[in-house]
């Protein structure tokens, strides 16, 4: 590994499954890269790889569910980078009320997000979203990548 990737192996990141339906199809997928960056709005963004089906999903839809998901819980993490075709079928899941993408329901909490700018990047592009809905289903804390033996740096 290099130096630089070790260094940014350093910054914590929490694990996610992000959530997205658009007409042309549904996905799933494991999300370390996302951070909160704005109050007023309340913003987050997110960095989404180019090869899989949620890049262009999150741009038709322009929408997605950020699901957190709790400590020890590293199955739940693993349906989204294991088995595209059947993902949803492993989670109990139902729709966000504000913009229909898949909600997990044993996660901790999930965000209700609409996309307000799309930034260009390199192997990952940067989604910039508006949180406009939320649900807590469980007390406890958010997994993150050092919980796990997963790097993504
Ligand atoms: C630990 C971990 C963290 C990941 N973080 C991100 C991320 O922040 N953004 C992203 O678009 N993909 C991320 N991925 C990759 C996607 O989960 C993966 O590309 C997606 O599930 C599609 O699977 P596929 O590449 O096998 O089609 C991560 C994967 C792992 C294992």
């Amino acid at each position: 590994m290099s130096q630089e990737r070790e260094i940014l192996s350093l910054i914590p990141h929490g694990l996610y499954l992000v959530g997205v339906r658009a007409e042309s199809g549904t996905f799933l997928y494991t999300a370390s890269w996302l951070t909160q960056a704005s109050f007023d709005p309340c913003l987050i963004v997110t960095a989404v790889r180019r090869t899989h089906e949620g890049h262009d999903l999150i741009r038709e839809a322009r929408a997605f569910t950020v699901n957190l998901l709790p400590k020890g819980q590293l199955d739940l993490a693993r349906v989204g980078f294991a088995n595209p075709e059947d993902r949803l079928f492993q989670v109990r899941w139902k729709e966000c009320p504000h913009t229909g993408a898949p909600v997990v329901l044993d996660s901790l909490a999930y965000l209700g997000c609409r996309l307000v700018r799309w930034i260009d990047g390199g192997d990952h592009d940067l989604a910039v979203a508006e949180v406009v809905g939320s649900e807590r289903f469980a007390e406890g804390e958010l997994l993150t990548i050092q919980d796990t033996p997963w790097t993504y740096s």
